[in-house]
């Protein structure tokens, strides 16, 4: 469907974008096939009529396709960005123009208008959100407590807002049901490990053109996102240190072959430095101190608060952008630190996130997740709810499917094997 002046509501840079977006969506879609018998299913059954929805994700060509699914299976959706830099212009523009999808999100919008995004999501009274770091659900738990009793329920999609809305359990103020996205193994074990893998050395290269061959490079947490990022690293030839606090992690990245230290002896050995910990100020001002000159520093964490920026603005004479996303601190000792994207997720910032071929899983599971909502609705208890093992399974079944992949299915005698336990040595 095309609609060359909508008349919805919505603020994106430049609806003229639009036609780029509707090339860049389809392109997309040729790697989104699970996403598409979904989209195809919810368009006969209509699972959300009448439900009014509202996503905060990045938006981008991938996102797209999971608005489109959803609003194909009746949902009334609002879209906004779940983060000021990630925002993919063109397909904002063609959500808005060709499938009249209101999409609030302008690329490198400031957190004042971010907030004020939040906000008119909110407005939009949501009965399911699907949130992407929690902060809608945040925001609707502070400030909007009159409108919980019109929500059926959110799906979270990323390790820092699950994190979040456990914090929010303790306390005592999740009083409504919140599928887990991020922890469905069709979603954590590709699009954390491979996709961020991938997706943050995409974004470094764009933005600065380095060779990763034969440069130590730091990867700082060794979760999902930490695997993935280090065995790409290495894939292109780099020495790859790894910090960690876990001593599990710290062990299996040892066992991968990786050097493990403290960032107090990586800082001064590393020429790249990538943080994906979800914790805050991993790189601080102790760390900058004693880089190389020219050190490159980044995040693929969640929230910009992995590089503690403030201590080294404070500490900067000069700091100026030297490319896009690309910004040179130079301090008093005559030594430059390079910071990329602001220190926010720099795979989203300077390149265009994950590949779609992992996002149809994750957001797979977001679509399913919603529908299951709906179709539990007042049934759940509040609190954190797992993805049904099932809907996992079939998720990857379909992708298998889909990629022309088979696999062996149990005998009659394994089954019972694998049910009993009377037959050992
Ligand atoms: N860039 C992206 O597109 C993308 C995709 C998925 C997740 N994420 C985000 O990336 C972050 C990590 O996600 P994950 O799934 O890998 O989480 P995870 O919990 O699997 O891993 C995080 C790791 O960081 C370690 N850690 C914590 N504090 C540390 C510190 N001070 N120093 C060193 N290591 C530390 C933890 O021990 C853990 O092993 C989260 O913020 C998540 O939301 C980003």
């Amino acid at each position: 469907m095309t609609a060359t002046s909508p008349r919805l509501k919505h603020e994106v840079k430049d609806l003229a974008l639009a036609s780029l977006g509707r090339q860049r969506i389809e392109w997309a879609g040729r790697e989104m096939p699970v996403l598409k018998q979904i989209r195809d299913r919810f368009a006969q059954e209509k699972p959300f009529a009448g439900i009014r929805l509202v996503a905060c994700c990045h938006v981008t060509t991938e996102t797209a396709h999971l608005a489109i699914a959803l609003k194909a299976g009746g949902a009334d959706a609002v879209l906004i960005a779940s983060n000021p830099l990630s925002t993919q212009d063109d397909v904002a523009a063609s959500l808005v123009v060709d499938h009249e999808i209101p999409v609030f999100a302008q690329k490198g919008e400031d957190n004042e208008t971010y907030n004020r995004h939040v906000q008119i999501a909110l407005d939009h009274r949501p009965n399911i959100i699907i949130d992407d770091g929690s902060d809608v659900v945040a925001t609707l738990i502070q400030e909007r407590q009159d409108q919980i009793a019109d929500l059926i329920g959110t799906t979270e999609e990323t390790t820092t807002g699950i994190v979040r809305l456990r914090a929010m359990f303790k306390d005592g103020v999740l009083t409504f049901p919140a599928m887990n996205v991020n922890d469905a193994d069709t979603k954590h074990f590709f699009d954390n490990r491979y996709g961020t893998g991938q997706s943050t050395l995409d974004g470094i290269i764009r933005a600065t053109n380095v060779l990763l061959a034969g440069k130590n490079i730091v990867v700082a947490g060794y979760g999902w996102c930490g695997k993935g990022t280090a065995l790409r690293a290495r894939g292109l030839g780099a020495n790859v240190i790894v910090t960690e606090i876990d001593p599990i992690k710290a062990i299996e990245a040892v066992m991968d072959g990786f050097r493990v230290l403290p960032m107090a002896e990586a800082a001064p050995q590393g020429d790249l430095f990538i943080t994906v910990t979800g914790n805050k100020h991993v790189i601080r001002a102790e760390h900058f101190d004693v880089m190389k000159d020219g050190a490159i520093v980044c995040n693929s964490g969640h929230f910009d608060i992995e590089i503690d920026l403030k201590s080294l603005k404070a500490k900067a004479k000069e700091v100026k952008q030297v490319r896009p996303f690309t910004e040179e601190y130079r301090l008093p000792s005559g030594k430059s630190v390079i910071v990329l994207g602001e220190g926010r997720l720099i795979n989203l910032a300077a390149a265009e996130g994950h590949p779609s071929a992992v996002m149809d899983m994750s957001f797979a599971n977001q679509a399913l997740a919603c529908e299951y909502l709906v179709k539990n609705k007042g049934k759940l208890e509040p609190g954190l709810h797992s993805i049904p093992t099932d809907v996992d399974q079939e998720i990857a079944r379909l992708k298998l499917q889909a990629i022309g992949i088979n696999i062996d299915t149990l005998t009659p005698e394994q089954i019972e094997y694998t049910n009993s336990w009377t037959s050992g040595t």
